[in-house]
């Protein structure tokens, strides 16, 4: 890897990022008690699946083979999480569009939480908690001496997302970062990660 992930801190942008959280807790309280909100339409009627029939599915998440009963459509994200207690992936929007649930299905960068489970039937799954045996990733130790985190919700995705671009383009310019790296951070720091 020739290309670290890098970013700064301001003073300015820990200020915001206060403001910000506060917004996204209020939004968050709010939208559990709106059912017409897409993120509690995929927890209720999606993210759990159909539950009218199961099956057994196999899957090989981080090296380990398992057998899950579930209904087909159930989003992998869920199976990660409830099944399986990998719970790095985080859910956020639900609907494809943030990032958080960034996992690796034979190495590309799935949003987990709009991928069936039985579209990763027979194939290698990858969360965050497989990405390295003990955090010293290339990828987790820049993050870590470069401080990268604010609230650190979004990062497993973020990681995620970069260990997949890192795998397919070594030394991305920094157009391709951007249309690689398409997660959002609530904190803001997304626009400085290169
Ligand atoms: S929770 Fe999956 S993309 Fe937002
Ligand atoms: S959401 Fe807080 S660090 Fe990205």
């Amino acid at each position: 890897m020739t290309r670290s992930p890098r970013l700064m801190k301001s003073g300015r942008h820990r200020s915001r990022a206060g403001a910000h959280y506060a917004a996204f807790i209020t939004h968050a309280a709010k939208r559990l008690a709106c059912k017409t909100c897409p993120a509690f339409y995929s927890i209720s009627k999606v993210g759990l699946g159909s539950g009218d029939s199961t099956m057994a599915i196999d899957l090989s998440v981080n090296g380990v083979r398992h057998s899950i009963d579930v209904a087909p459509d159930t989003p992998l994200l869920w199976v990660v999480r409830e099944q399986l207690e990998l719970t790095g992936t985080k859910f956020s929007c639900g609907i494809a569009q943030c990032g958080v649930c960034t996992l690796h299905v034979d190495g590309q960068a799935v949003r987990s939480c709009s991928f069936p489970v039985s579209a990763a039937a027979g194939r290698n799954v990858t969360t965050i908690e497989g990405l390295s045996p003990d955090g010293n990733h290339p990828i987790q130790q820049a993050w870590i001496s470069l401080d990268v985190p604010q609230c650190g919700y979004c990062q497993s995705g973020q990681i995620m997302s970069a260990a997949a671009l890192l795998t397919r383009n070594p030394n991305p310019s920094d157009a391709e970062i951007d249309a690689g790296m398409t997660n959002a951070c609530r904190c803001s720091t997304y626009h400085r990660i290169r």
